[in-house]
């Protein structure tokens, strides 16, 4: 889809996660503005719908974020074919089941940490050296309002979230002297494919937080994610930024 606004002209965006969902959407939008997009995701199929619908501007890559080698390996082989990466959101992430703290079980929570926090990291990791080649990046890494404040019968994905928001906030200090800003957001329920690893009865827990009483949108996740990854959003590093209709109180 063309779009008036250029904000992505000759940038290149990696989008983890981002054959669905959120990610899917920040691509869109990053396409739509002139930007090319690599999209890395360990769902093989999406990766192509999601191409078919994005057209040449978009690449894939199907690579599981919780395994190091995989991702250091998709860092090099992007800055190899694009010559580098400007944009990096952060966006790939699993729920794990919905039960208490006493009954969680403990593969599941080192899985949603793997993902969701080590994985998170992996990507930073190995994306900042190549962006430190340009002095120029901005990093949008997904957490949740979950991090901030916790959900019940969810506690293996808010701290997944809630070390997100740290590791943000030290990396984004890290890099203020090498043109890289480092955010997060914190969205609460937004309606994407990955509510259907949830129980009901928890969507219906997040979903009456909301004071709007509606669940956000993915063009208004694309919205804010591609400002705070634009060149525009050049004076906030290390910041988390509310997306949740009203339920964060900090
Ligand atoms: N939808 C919400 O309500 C909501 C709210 C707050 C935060 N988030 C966060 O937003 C992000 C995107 O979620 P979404 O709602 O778009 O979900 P989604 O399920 O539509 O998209 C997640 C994508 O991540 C990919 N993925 C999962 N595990 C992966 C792995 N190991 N390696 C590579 N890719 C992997 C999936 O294949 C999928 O394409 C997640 O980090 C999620 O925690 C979502």
């Amino acid at each position: 889809m063309a779009n008036s606004i250029r904000r992505y002209e000759g940038r290149h965006a990696v989008i983890t996660g981002g054959a669905s969902g959120i990610g899917f959407a920040a691509a869109a939008r990053i396409a739509s503005e002139g930007g090319t997009v690599s999209l890395w995701d360990v769902d093989a199929g999406k990766i192509g719908e999601a191409k078919a619908a994005l057209g040449a501007s978009a690449h894939g890559f199907t690579l599981d974020v919780s395994d190091p080698d995989q991702v250091e390996q998709a860092a090099a082989e992007t800055a190899k074919v694009f010559g580098k990466i400007d944009v990096l959101i952060c966006s790939a992430g699993i729920t794990g089941p919905n039960a208490k703290v006493a009954d969680y079980p403990i593969d599941a929570w080192k899985r949603v940490l793997d993902i969701n926090l080590n994985g998170l990291f992996y990507c930073n990791r190995f994306v900042v050296p190549i962006m430190q080649k340009n002095n120029y990046g901005r990093i949008v890494n997904v957490a949740s309002i979950a991090g901030k404040e916790g959900n019940p019968n969810a506690s293996a994905y808010s701290a997944s979230k809630a070390a997100v928001i740290g590791l943000t906030k030290s990396l984004g200090k890290e890099l203020v002297h090498d043109g890289i800003t480092v955010n997060a957001i914190t969205p609460a329920t937004v309606e994407t494919p990955i509510l259907k690893q949830m129980q009901q009865f928890h969507i219906d827990y997040m979903l009456s937080k909301i004071p709007m009483q509606r669940f956000g949108k993915i063009e208004e996740l694309a919205s804010l994610i591609t400002w705070i990854a634009s060149e525009e959003c050049s004076f906030t590093t290390g910041a988390v930024f509310d997306i949740s209709g009203g339920r964060a109180t900090y």
